[in-house]
């Protein structure tokens, strides 16, 4: 088994955020978390890369329990698992493609980073990891230049300098209007289908989940109440996992995205 997450539970004082959460994956998958606000989705990504200590449980990645690793394996486990936050977390006055090398900070030296001196093979493989996701022409730009859209993909690209085996994205596309939100989903699903890399993606929307993963898993109350395929997410599960009433309605969980398709690009 690829991923294996067993039991894992994680509770802040008397409130339960995650728990017992149960999964496996057999294969680098795209999977797409979704549920509503305080469901545990950010949570759970945080205890996948460590950011925050899970109370109980395991999560085992390629025979090992990641939950258990400790110092330079933990930043070893860190750089494995990229994660792309809602608000992009860009240093907005510098340049897009110093943004981008400081993927490559837990590998160089403290002397090296206060100069920014950054490898001049690094400094390729950032611009062309930027020309993928087709923003190289804004490699000499500041951060704060670059529409929404723009600084998430630099975000990616940054992610991508770490080589990662898995990308967890948190609401990636929670800032971005339909465009842009496409425009970066699209980025995502290809980097999962051309580099083989595992994609877990807190997603607020149903559509967009629907479109572009493999599987969708739904929490609710921290627990993981739905796992499935997109074609098993039927408006009654939706309905079921946002804990809606009958008035639920499919349009106020969309990032419509689908209707972008209409308007010739
Ligand atoms: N650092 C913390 N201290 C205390 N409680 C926390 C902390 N982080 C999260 N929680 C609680 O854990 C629960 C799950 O929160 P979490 O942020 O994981 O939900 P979420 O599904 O990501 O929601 P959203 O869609 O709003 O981002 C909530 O009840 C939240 O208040
Ligand atoms: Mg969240």
């Amino acid at each position: 088994m690829l991923l294996s997450v067993e039991g894992v539970t994680k509770s802040f004082g008397r409130n339960t955020a995650v728990e017992n959460a149960c999964f496996t994956v057999d294969r680098p998958a795209m999977i797409g978390i979704i549920g509503r606000s305080g469901a545990g989705k950010s949570t759970f990504l945080r205890m996948m890369n460590r950011l925050t200590d899970a109370t109980s449980g395991e999560i085992n990645f390629e025979g090992r329990n990641i939950l258990a690793l400790q110092g330079g394996d933990k930043r070893a486990w860190q750089a494995e698992c990229a994660m792309i936050f809602q608000q992009f977390n860009l240093v907005p006055r510098m340049d897009v493609v110093s943004n981008v090398l400081h993927g490559t900070l837990n590998r160089r030296s403290t002397l090296a980073t206060m100069f920014n001196l950054f490898p001049q093979d690094d400094i390729h493989k950032a611009i062309d990891i930027l020309d993928r996701l087709g923003i190289a022409e804004q490699a000499p730009k500041r951060a704060e230049a670059l529409s929404g859209g723009q600084q998430q993909r630099v975000a990616i690209a940054r992610a991508l300098m770490q080589d990662p085996k898995i990308i967890l994205a948190d609401e990636p596309i929670a800032s971005l209007d339909p465009m842009n939100a496409q425009v970066v989903m699209d980025a995502l699903r290809r980097i999962h289908e051309e580099d083989g890399r595992m994609v877990i993606a807190n997603l607020h929307t149903l559509d967009t989940a629907r479109r572009y993963c493999d599987r969708v898993i739904g929490m609710r109350d921290g627990r993981i109440v739905f796992d499935g395929t997109p074609e098993q997410l039927t408006t009654g599960v939706a309905r079921d996992i946002y804990g809606a009433d009958a008035s639920f309605s499919e349009a106020a969980t969309s990032t419509a995205i689908e209707t972008l398709d209409a308007v010739p690009a």
